[in-house]
């Protein structure tokens, strides 16, 4: 039920697929326990439906397309993208029945839909997503089982990568004082880690040369942006909008994009996706454990969950106002 997750999530817009997977066939999707259908309709656009024939409650999802309309499977009524009911196969009228179509946005590559009688705003996205002057690529990635807000603040997190990604994100021994700066607002949430000499773990030494700063972001109510920039004024930002399938099954959109340097983008797109592969399997696996342990009861704060009390209140929507705070952590 929708009514389970906190607000802004139940109420917001969500990436259901890429672009490209919307293709002859009907898609079935799921957002919030909902299950859902995307097609192309006949102008050529997105359409998302409840994957529930309005007559006998069949999936439309198993059903075919026909000229840019969705024909059920089990007596063939036919829906156009708005929904409408167009053809009752043997019968020469139509009543006025329509299966409930949901709003759609194409943005960023992705197909987004909102559950909400009445859809907000549509998120800021980071700008990374569409500066053609960056090499961009996304990563498409499965579900996993995870929950969206656990999945969220794991890729804003700095204090597990030590125990989780020992030496490929951070060296598990020998932490450095790191200055934290951290503002947050209506727009969401910074954190950026100055760190005072360089990162010894494979990141840093394979992808970004010499670090000079880290930056989480929450783009809320979903995204999470990790930026990191080096000393010759490179960066690589890694910005996944995570996509609440239901409450303990995530899909993570992965987004890449580094500044345009000596190396190719083919050869940055291969060796990111090889440096990850690893530290994904690792999250994953924290993940499944955490989704597997939940139960009553809520989470502790510590000194370096920088991020997760406005990960929180920015899915109940209660954005905190303006507010910086400036402290040193060893990372
Ligand atoms: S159940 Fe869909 S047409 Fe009868
Ligand atoms: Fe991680």
């Amino acid at each position: 039920m929708v009514s389970d997750w906190p607000r802004a999530i139940a109420q917001g817009w969500h990436p259901v697929a890429y672009r490209p997977e919307v293709r002859a066939r009907p898609l079935p999707i799921q957002l919030l326990g909902e299950n859902l259908v995307a097609f192309r309709d006949a102008d050529g656009g997105i359409a998302v439906l409840q994957d529930r024939c309005p007559h006998r409650g069949v999936p439309l999802s198993q059903g075919r397309l026909r000229d840019g309309t969705l024909v059920c499977p089990y007596h063939g009524w036919r829906f156009a993208g708005d929904g409408r009911l167009v053809e009752v196969p043997g019968a020469r009228t139509c009543p006025p029945v329509k299966a409930r179509a949901l709003p759609v946005r194409e943005d960023a590559g992705l197909v987004w839909t909102c559950l909400a009688a009445d859809p907000p705003p549509f998120p800021d996205l980071p700008p990374v997503m569409s500066d053609p002057a960056l090499d961009r690529f996304w990563w498409p990635l499965a579900p996993s089982r995870a929950g969206l807000l656990d999945a969220l603040e794991n890729h804003l997190d700095p204090a597990h990568p030590h125990f989780v990604h020992p030496w490929l994100v951070r060296p598990p021994t020998a932490r450095r004082t790191t200055r934290v700066e951290v503002r947050s607002g209506p727009w969401g949430a910074e954190a950026r880690y100055i760190e005072q000499r360089a990162n010894r773990a494979l990141l840093s030494a394979v992808m970004e040369g010499e670090r000079k700063a880290g930056i989480g972001r929450l783009w809320p109510p979903t995204c999470g942006e990790v930026r990191l920039e080096n000393a010759r004024g490179a960066m690589l930002s890694i910005a996944v909008v995570f996509s609440p399938l239901d409450h303990d099954l995530t899909r993570p959109y992965a987004h890449f994009a580094s500044t345009r340097g000596l190396l190719p983008a083919w050869f940055k797109r291969a060796a990111l996706k090889l440096f990850h592969l690893p530290v994904l399997a690792q999250d994953r696996r924290m993940l499944g454990w955490q989704a597997d342990a939940r139960g009553p009861g809520g989470f502790a704060f510590g000194p370096l969950d920088v991020l997760a009390r406005s990960i929180l209140r920015h899915a109940h929507g209660e954005p905190s106002p303006e507010e910086e705070a400036s402290f040193e952590l060893d990372l």
